[in-house]
């Protein structure tokens, strides 16, 4: 259940803000604006953060955290802060230098979450994409019951409070909670979800194992060219979510941000526009009624923005299953 503090509380016992701040942006902004944006944020609410190593701008994440601490408006346990673990460090020796690596670049003592990114191992080195003659990620082979191993000693170490995956489907969540020996938990399965790609299936699989869906892509993507395709319809023109936003006087985002959290998901939101960052934090301030839910319901079609088609050769491709 949601606390006043607009928490939900994980497997493992710790907190998670049921807003996160998104922080990805294109590489034209996401080390330039990024320190701004995410300050703004935090001044005005947020108080989860989502980030990761191939964001690339974890170094100015990290010193908006920093300054908002340092100027006393939180204190390092208020800011919940999630790192992900890059398919070039999967190899469980590559596991706590790349979460150390991290932790440096955003000198901070530790990070609050750190998932798997993909479950998509791929040969390790600089490069964040290796890729082979067709363009295609590099696949290496490597056991992600290993991985996880190396996640939970990262969190015995105190470098993370807690261990997660993302874009894991239900059979790769299903090897690492039947491991034998297993000792923690994913605390979460971060998914792309929203109104089109409601993840009904593997958000009911999820609860059944008191794991959190993390929900990114709730506005419908950035719709950047080099990773959604562009013909896909555009989330927040929805006529149905256009609707119900008139009705409450509220914005079609909004709508669909609150629909996650009254149906049990956490939700992201990225915006690197102040009024707009401003805007997201009123998700508090309305209620969806059930008919509104249920119609929102009705809307899926199953379109998926991030196909991540670089991995699709990939053995552990995980959108192709189902859920
Ligand atoms: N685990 C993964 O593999 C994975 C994959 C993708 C994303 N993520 C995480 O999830 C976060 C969110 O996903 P996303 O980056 O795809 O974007 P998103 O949250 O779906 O947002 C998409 C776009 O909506 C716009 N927007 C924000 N607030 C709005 C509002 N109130 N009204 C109208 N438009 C609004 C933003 O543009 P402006 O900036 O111009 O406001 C943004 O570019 C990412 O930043 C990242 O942290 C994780």
């Amino acid at each position: 259940a949601m606390d006043p503090k607009r928490q939900v509380k994980l497997n493992d016992g710790h907190f998670i803000p049921v807003l996160g701040f998104g922080t990805y942006a294109p590489p034209e902004t996401a080390k330039s604006e990024a320190q701004e944006v995410t300050q703004f944020a935090i001044e005005v609410g947020f108080r989860h953060i989502d980030c990761a190593h191939v964001y690339q701008n974890e170094e100015q994440v990290g010193q908006a955290i920093r300054s908002k601490i340092a100027d006393g408006t939180v204190k390092r346990e208020d800011i919940f802060y999630t790192s992900k673990l890059w398919l070039t460090s999967l190899r469980q020796e590559l596991v706590r230098p790349a979460l150390e690596k991290s932790l440096k670049t955003l000198q901070l003592g530790y990070v609050d979450l750190y998932i798997i990114h993909f479950p998509l191992a791929v040969k390790p080195g600089e490069e964040l994409y290796p890729k082979d003659e067709n363009g295609k990620l590099i696949a290496d082979s490597v056991d992600l019951c290993h991985t996880w191993e190396a996640l939970e000693k990262c969190k015995d170490a105190g470098l993370t409070k807690s261990i997660g995956v993302s874009n894991f489907n239900h059979k790769q969540l299903e090897r690492i909670l039947n491991k034998p020996g297993l000792k923690y938990k994913p605390v979460c399965n971060q998914v792309e979800c929203h109104p089109y790609l409601n993840q009904k299936k593997l958000l009911d699989f999820c609860k059944s194992h008191d794991i959190v869906l993390v929900a990114y892509a709730a506005l419908g993507s950035q719709r950047l060219k080099e990773w959604v395709n562009l013909d896909l319809p555009v989330l927040l023109e929805d006529p149905v979510l256009c609707a119900i936003a008139k009705k409450h006087k509220q914005t079609p985002a909004l709508v669909a941000l609150r629909y996650q959290i009254q149906r049990g998901v956490v939700v992201l939101a990225k915006s690197y526009n102040k009024k707009r960052i401003k805007e997201n934090i009123q998700v508090f301030d309305f209620e969806l009624t059930p008919e509104d839910m249920k119609a929102i319901d009705g809307i899926n079609r199953n379109i998926r923005y991030y196909e991540f088609l670089l991995g699709i050769n990939h053995p552990e491709y995980p959108f192709l299953e189902e859920y």
